[in-house]
């Protein structure tokens, strides 16, 4: 089951506050804004009452890093981005009952009173401590702004709070060799106060809340959850010192900022504020009231944000509801390789909606159908050309001829006529399909929605094409009204059925069935329409055709950005720091083989491998799952460095670092020696 049995009088749906540093993508769109668009387009279909909250994420550390980049002020980074993702937000027809930003007055106003009630309950724990600081930038190093090299994987640039590598959450004085992002200094050590959220102190109501109440949720999501539990919560600051942000609201806190992880979650809280005002509503009903149900639509890298630490946030609080469901997605790829706004290999919403006006709805459905629900998926523009040719094949198709069948044989007017048991049959089916339409949108699961969708259509077409009217009129007109009937009592389930999806199509089907209003319950049990009812005209070709030529030029243009964005890409990172003879002399290297192969237990990232070295087997754990499968190394040659302290890496003690080289991309080679050695050869 992956919905609670409970019924709930209103939904409040969240999408992830982007954050106002660059625009929108397809990772982003098929990731948090579709599925939730989907699913708040659904429910209002059936009725029900719902709020759709989002905004832009305006603070915190990614702000400043874009604006340094692109010599603005963080301000300006801010005005400019909220203005570019509000119209890809538009130009998808994703539409938020508010689309609101959290450098708001509302926003900073209810983020402090957040701050200041479990400040004054005593809720914080006050803490000093010796953080990393630039001495020649003068500011203290938020965590993205120091990167240095893992600890857990050996990752040369891994950030403050999270290696990319190994997916491990760090804090920035792990670091190996730190350096600022800002000057290139190696920060120095100060001491400086901040307030910290005790996540520990939640860990058992979250046990409860997720592992007990919430099984239901989808299975990455649950997975992901459990395994922080199980690793034990810790206390967390919420509180930065930066200039950019909420101000904390109590004194001696002068050059402090909340936590961007702090006032962001709250944003979708201020929104429904500026909601309610500017409507004249109220607003606690959407956010303390158990008979609402929240859901929250995020990414996979939102996770613990929404399921750990804003209910922890809110629990604290102790008069808001907790999330019902958080139904994250993974990642979408794009032709095969991860999406990177640094190396310019996305596509942009904004740029899209301008190079295809016609196709936001082809989209929406290439989207929803790769959708990235279990694990990543991949986008490609032949998938996407491949999708609309059977749209136009099927959907386009089978709604054109029922209409100008309609039109030719009975003048658009529904005749009466008795259905055969067949026909009822296809009739039913097609009902019974249009239900799974409903079922999968309720229990998250679109991709499979959005199957059922298109199976109506197919049936339809198929049923079309096997009954032959255009033949049968010749001998038995009689017989026509029904196939005819059927074709467009079936035809008319389809504006329900791809209305949550395509919403563009679904209404020019309706306006060429002439269907005017019309219920899923209904939809869902009887016919729609009657006899006698006129149709509408036959309307415009839905699909046009893509050309090859026009694919194949958006593919070369994506390798043409990716290649402009090359200069930072192929940077070639600089040299360390000299060091001494001695101290490599230090390392033990040696070369090993690799016999044994396998994916971590705890961690995608990871493989455990085992190697000879000549004197004993061992086991190492590296961060390189994402670039070889097991058996691309089972059997190979490699350098390990075998006298590095052995350390636990996920539960899995790993007795010495295996090198690999990487380039300027991320993307590691096995170095290996060039011709068979013994094992456990030195290397000098
Ligand atoms: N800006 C964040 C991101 O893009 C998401 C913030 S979601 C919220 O990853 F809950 F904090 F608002
Ligand atoms: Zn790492």
């Amino acid at each position: 089951m992956s919905t609670s049995a409970k019924t709930f009088k209103r939904f409040t749906v969240t999408s992830a506050l982007p954050y106002a540093n660059g625009p929108l993508h397809l990772g982003h769109l098929a990731g948090a804004y579709i599925p939730a668009d989907i699913y708040v387009r659904y429910l209002r279909a059936r009725g029900r009452d719902v709020l759709f909250v989002c905004g832009t994420d305006e603070h915190g550390a990614a702000i400043n890093i874009r604006a340094r980049k692109d010599n603005l002020t963080p301000q300006e980074v801010v005005d400019k981005y909220y203005e570019i993702i509000s119209a890809g937000f538009k130009g998808m027809n994703i539409n938020f009952d508010v689309f609101s930003r959290t450098s708001k007055k509302i926003h900073h106003e209810t983020a402090s009173e957040f701050f200041l009630k479990f400040y004054n309950e005593g809720k914080f724990i006050e803490k000093s401590i010796e953080q990393l600081y630039d001495p020649e930038a003068q500011m203290f190093l938020a965590d993205r702004f120091v990167t240095g090299t893992c600890p857990k994987c050996g990752h040369p640039s891994a950030y403050g709070d999270q290696c990319e590598k190994c997916g491990s959450s760090l804090s920035p004085t792990d670091l190996i060799d730190p350096k600022s992002t800002i000057t290139g200094a190696t920060p120095t050590l100060r001491e400086t106060k901040h307030w910290y959220l005790p996540l520990d102190q939640y860990q058992e109501r979250l046990e409860k809340f997720i592992l007990e109440d919430h099984t239901y949720w989808k299975r990455n999501v649950f997975g992901q959850c459990k395994s922080w539990l199980k690793e034990g919560l810790q206390p967390r600051a919420i509180t930065r010192d930066l200039d950019w942000g909420v101000k904390v609201p109590v004194e001696g806190a002068e050059g402090k900022v909340l936590y961007v992880w702090f006032d962001a979650p709250i944003g979708y809280i201020s929104a429904t504020r500026e909601w309610a005002e500017e409507h004249n509503q109220d607003w606690k009903k959407w956010w303390q009231d158990d008979d609402t149900a929240l859901i929250h639509f995020i990414g996979k890298d939102n996770i613990v944000f929404h399921c750990l630490i804003f209910p922890a946030i809110l629990m604290g609080h102790g008069d808001y509801i907790l999330p019902e469901n958080v139904p994250a997605n993974e990642f979408l790829n794009l032709e095969g390789e991860k999406l990177s706004t640094s190396r310019n290999w996305a596509i942009w919403a904004h740029e899209f909606i301008e190079e295809f006006p016609d196709k936001v709805d082809v989209m929406r459905y290439v989207l929803t159908a790769n959708m990235p629900e279990q694990k990543d998926s991949d986008f490609t523009w032949k998938d996407f050309q491949g999708r609309n040719k059977d749209l136009a094949d099927v959907l386009g198709n089978f709604i054109r001829r029922a209409g100008v069948l309609t039109h030719k044989y009975y003048e658009g007017k529904l005749p009466e006529a008795k259905l055969t048991a067949d026909q009822e049959q296809i009739l039913g089916e097609a009902r019974e399909l249009l239900g799974e339409v409903a079922q999968n949108i309720e229990n998250f699961r679109f991709r499979d929605a959005l199957k059922a969708a298109m199976d109506i259509a197919t049936k339809g077409n198929k049923y079309l094409a096997d009954s032959e009217p255009w033949q049968v009129i010749k001998t038995d007109p009689e017989a026509v009204k029904g196939i005819m009937v059927t074709c467009i009592q079936l035809a008319a389930l389809l504006p329900f059925a791809f209305g949550p999806f395509m919403p563009e199509t679904a209404e020019k089907i309706s306006q060429s069935l002439g269907l005017v209003g019309g219920s899923w319950d209904t939809a869902l049990q009887s016919s729609l329409l009657v006899s006698g009812h006129v149709i509408g005209p036959v309307g415009e070709v839905l699909f046009n055709k893509i050309e090859d030529s026009v694919i194949e030029a958006q593919v070369e243009k994506l390798k043409a950005n990716a290649a402009g964005g090359a200069p930072e890409a192929v940077k070639v990172a600089e040299f360390k720091p000299e060091t001494t003879f001695d101290k490599f002399q230090e390392m033990d290297l040696r070369a090993v083989t690799i016999t044994a192969a396998e994916q971590h237990p705890n961690a995608d990232r990871l493989l455990k491998l085992t190697v000879d070295t000549g004197r004993d087997v061992r086991t190492v754990v590296s961060g390189v799952a994402e670039f070889f499968k097991p058996a691309d190394l089972i059997g190979k040659q490699a350098l390990l460095l075998a006298n590095l302290a052995p350390r636990k890496i996920r539960g899995i003690e790993s007795q010495g670092m295996l090198l690999f080289a990487e380039d300027s991309e991320g993307k590691l080679t096995l170095v290996s020696p060039a011709n068979p050695v013994n094992n456990g050869s030195t290397v000098a």
